[in-house]
């Protein structure tokens, strides 16, 4: 359609996630389709579930770079080339730095498995069940220059289970990151989130 937003997802590994995001657009409902799919890593599957579903899939190494500004004016310019209005980190495994920030801005949305601000950083779940948090999640978030810091835009909670391990528990919270991010990005493309302070509103 022509109102329809394009999508650019930023990926490292499995891409459950963008898989999720694919299967949303394509079942419509979500007014946009996700033009390219860039990962930092060669042997992603997720590049795989790109071509699987007819989406450019390219790899771009951030070791081939001088450092972590000049990758990102890469992934700007791929970005751009597919004219990205959204950018979606999902699994990215990668700090961006104001060069993808300052040319998206309020366009880049992450999601984190956790309840945040509990837990910011790797292994998330390892840290809720070290903790001992008997409630977990996932958090769907705009980008911001700190870590998983950004303004909150959906949240789902999920209960940590006596004899929980790091797998089950995170398999736990992946099923609610799969329902909550495609209906994240829906939010977005139908124009309904608006910031007021770090609140993210969701207008009817
Ligand atoms: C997810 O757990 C997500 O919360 C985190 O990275 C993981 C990506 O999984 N940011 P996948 O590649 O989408 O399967």
């Amino acid at each position: 359609m022509a109102n329809d937003i394009k999508i650019g997802v930023l990926v490292s590994g499995n891409g459950t996630n963008l898989q999720s995001i694919i299967d949303a657009c394509t079942r419509g409902g979500l007014p946009g389709r996700v033009s390219c799919v860039v990962s930092n890593k060669a042997d992603a599957y997720a590049l795989e579930r790109a071509r699987n579903a007819d989406i450019p899939a390219l790899h771009l190494d951030h070791r081939a770079y001088t450092g972590r500004e000049a990758f990102d004016e890469a992934l700007v310019a791929t970005l751009r080339e597919f004219q990205v209005d959204l950018v979606v980190l999902a699994g990215f495994m990668r700090i961006i730095t104001p060069v993808l920030l300052d040319a998206f801005p309020m366009a880049i949305m992450n999601i984190h498995p956790a309840l945040l601000p509990a837990f910011p950083g790797l292994h998330a779940q390892r840290q809720a069940l070290e903790y001992g948090a008997k409630v977990a999640g996932c958090t769907v978030h705009f980008v911001d220059s700190g870590c998983d810091t950004g303004p909150i835009i959906m949240q789902a909670a999920v209960p940590v289970l006596e004899g929980d391990t790091e797998d089950t528990l995170s398999a736990r919270i992946q099923k609610e990151e799969h329902r909550i991010y495609p209906e994240a990005i829906r939010l977005y493309a139908e124009g309904r989130l608006t910031l007021q302070g770090r609140r993210v509103l969701v207008t009817r």
